[in-house]
């Protein structure tokens, strides 16, 4: 077993390990939703941070953190958050709206309640791809707010580390059809081999005219940045050691394999969406998102 599989395999569920910072990325959204100039909507947010022991006391305001904005973690690391959120939904609605794609498929999708906020088209279906403990928990927040899905949702609850195309098929995934798939805050927490498999496997499932959205980080090397402030304050204010949890391998160049597949690609930092919207993080010395990179990539209609 790898030192990330095993780092990753202890706890399954929100309380710990990688699946703690399913909570973090929906108190950011909680954040964001409540700013005035706010990116993106996300209602379901502070109920899943409040359902949770482990993140209970943490804010969902930014009148709760004593220094605001100047907050490394709650100030630029959630606008980061309200920033990615808002990209990739519009993403996410382009492709089925204009696309036309009718299956969505969310890797790693964690507390991201999509499905129960935004525009689907009538006939779409959304799989939601995490591990159990983390799915559990979701639904017993969302049942409990008695939520009701805008599209149909199929939470499939796999280890993307094992083989989950039988499980995604199983729940009836269609390889005919044109898809659109989002890996959001994920890849840097997998084990190369599993990242490979992932890409590999999204092309082998797609039909022409299929889209793929996915968040990479291209430094070399990942600790140059361990004094970073975001990765500092996330670790003395939540106790979530990212470095830590974050795969240690040179990572693959997914991008240029898929153009190598057949598919178009671009690839964008994330300080060119906060000028797009007019807000969103900057580049600032010691910089934990310097190397943070969006890509998005087209299958073409063959
Ligand atoms: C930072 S959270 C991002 C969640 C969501 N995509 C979002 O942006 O709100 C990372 C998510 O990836 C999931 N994850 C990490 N490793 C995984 C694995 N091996 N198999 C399935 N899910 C995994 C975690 O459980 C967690 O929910």
């Amino acid at each position: 077993m790898t030192e990330t599989a095993r780092r990753n395999t202890g706890v399954g569920g929100v309380e710990g390990g990688v699946g703690l910072t399913a909570l973090m990325v929906a108190a950011a959204r909680a954040i964001e939703t409540h700013r005035h100039d706010s990116l993106a909507q996300d209602g379901f947010a502070e109920h899943f941070v409040r359902a949770a022991p482990a993140s209970a006391d943490w804010p969902v305001r930014l009148r709760q953190v004593p220094d605001g904005d100047a907050n490394p973690l709650w100030g630029r690391f959630a606008r980061y958050f309200g920033l990615r959120t808002r990209v990739l939904d519009d993403f996410l609605l382009r492709s089925v709206h204009t696309g036309g794609a009718r299956q969505v498929v969310l890797f790693g999708a964690g507390l991201d309640s999509r499905a129960f906020r935004l525009d689907w088209p009538p006939g779409c279906v959304l799989f939601e791809i995490d591990r159990e403990g983390v799915l559990a928990f979701k639904h017993g927040v969302l049942e409990g707010l008695s939520a009701v899905p805008r599209t149909t949702r199929v939470p499939i609850a796999v280890d993307l580390r094992a083989d989950w195309v039988t499980a995604l098929t199983g729940a009836g995934f269609d390889p005919g059809a044109p898809s659109v798939w989002l890996a959001e805050g994920l890849l840097f927490y997998l084990p190369v081999i599993a990242e490979r498999y992932l890409m590999e496997t999204v092309d082998r499932l797609s039909a022409g005219g299929s889209a793929l959205a996915f968040e990479v980080k291209l430094e070399k090397d990942l600790m140059a940045y361990r004094d970073s402030p975001l990765y500092t304050s996330t670790k003395h204010q939540l106790g979530i050691d990212l470095l830590g949890l974050f795969s240690g391998e040179p990572r693959p160049d997914s991008a240029g394999e898929l153009t190598d597949r057949g598919w178009s690609a671009s690839v964008h930092t994330p300080f060119e969406f906060t000028h797009r919207h007019g807000r969103g993080p900057l580049p600032e010395e010691n910089d934990a998102l310097a190397g943070n990179r969006w890509v998005f990539a087209d299958k073409p209609r063959s």
